[in-house]
C-alpha cells in the first residue's frame, strides 16, 4: 500500500468491514507473521498503532532504529532495505522522500506500506480518518467538511482529500492560514472530482460560516480561535485532528463529544489490522 492515489471503493468498502470486525476483535491468525517498521522520521502514532495492531492479530514486530544502523557507517538506503525484507513480511516505512518508498517497492521481497511521506501522504492517516467520518455520516450524503490550518503541508490531509475524490457529494472547504494555502495541483483535482471552483473551496475568516460545517477537520489553529469556533459550531458536527497537537486544541475540548481526535487514534489500529489482514489474505487470494 503506497499510495493514496486513485483510490477505489471496493478497497475501502473492504478495509471498512475488516476494520469494523477488528475494532472490537483480536485473534491469532497472523502469529507465524513478522512486520518491520522502518521509520527514518519520528512518529509515535503511526508506528505504535502498526506495532499494536500486529500483536492484536498475533504476529510480531521487527523495529529498524536507523540511529544504531549501519546506515552510520555509509551503508546506503537499497541494501537497508533489501537486508530489511529479508527479515518479516511486511514492512511500513515512513521517510520524507516518496521517491525512497516507490523504491523500496521494487527492491523489496516483501510487501511496503507507506507510513508517511514528508508533506506528500500519509495513505494510512487518511484512510483513519475516513473511518472515522464513516462512523459518524454516510459518505456518501451531501457533507460540509472544513479544513483548517497548514493545509499545504499536511500529509494527512492530502491523503484524506485523495479518499474523498470517490464521493462526489462531499462538499470540500478551506480555511488556511497565511500562505499555507492548497496548491494549484490540490485545487484542480478538487475542482475536478466536485466541481468546486477555487473561490468556492477556498474561504476567509470575515465569511466564515462554521455552523454549516459537519467536518471540522484542523491541522493546526491557536486555542482561543478553536474555542470561540466551536460555541458556535454545529451541535452534531465532528472536530478532527491528525494530532500531534501543539497547542492548538484546548484540551477542555477532549470532553466535548464533537471532538473526534481520540477516536481517530483508536481507530488508526482497528484501520491497521485491516490493512494488515487485506495484505496477508486479500492480496494473496487476487
Ligand atoms: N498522525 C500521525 O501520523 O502521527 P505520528 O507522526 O505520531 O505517526
Amino acid at each position: 500500500m503506497l499510495s493514496s492515489k486513485n483510490p477505489t471503493i471496493f478497497f475501502i468498502n473492504r478495509i471498512f468491514s475488516l476494520a469494523h470486525v477488528y475494532k472490537s476483535k483480536h485473534t491469532n491468525k497472523f502469529k507465524d507473521k513478522i512486520l518491520v517498521n522502518a521509520f527514518f522520521e519520528p512518529s509515535m502514532r503511526t508506528s505504535l498503532s502498526f506495532e499494536s495492531a500486529m500483536y492484536r492479530l498475533g504476529g510480531n514486530v521487527i523495529t529498524f532504529n536507523k540511529d544504531i544502523s549501519t546506515m552510520n557507517k555509509g551503508e546506503n538506503i537499497e541494501d537497508t532495505i533489501k537486508t530489511l525484507s529479508k527479515y518479516g513480511d511486511a514492512m511500513v516505512i515512513r521517510h520524507p522522500d516518496k521517491s525512497v518508498i516507490e523504491e523500496a517497492a521494487k527492491y523489496s521481497d516483501i510487501p511496503i506500506i507507506n507510513g508517511g511521506t514528508g508533506d506528500r501522504e500519509h495513505p494510512t492517516q487518511g484512510l483513519l480518518d475516513l473511518y472515522t467520518i464513516h462512523e459518524c455520516f454516510n459518505l456518501h450524503d451531501r457533507l460540509n467538511i472544513l479544513f483548517i490550518g497548514d493545509i499545504m503541508s499536511s500529509s494527512a490531509i492530502k491523503s484524506l482529500l485523495d479518499y474523498l475524490s470517490i464521493y462526489p457529494k462531499i462538499k470540500v472547504n478551506m480555511l488556511p492560514y497565511d500562505n499555507r494555502g492548497p496548491s494549484m495541483d490540490m485545487l484542480y483535482d478538487i475542482g475536478m472530482n466536485r466541481r468546486q471552483l477555487p473561490d468556492d473551496i477556498i474561504i476567509y475568516e470575515d465569511r466564515l460560516d462554521i455552523e454549516k460545517y459537519d467536518v471540522i477537520y484542523m491541522s493546526s489553529l491557536q486555542e482561543e480561535r478553536i474555542n470561540n469556533l466551536l460555541s458556535r459550531a454545529k451541535t452534531d458536527c465532528i472536530i478532527m485532528h491528525p494530532f500531534p497537537r501543539d497547542g492548538e486544541i484546548d484540551r477542555s475540548i477532549d470532553s466535548d463529544p464533537r471532538n473526534k481526535d481520540f477516536e481517530q487514534i483508536k481507530n488508526g489500529v482497528a484501520i491497521r489490522k485491516a490493512i494488515l489482514h487485506y495484505i496477508f489474505i486479500d492480496l494473496k487470494e487476487q
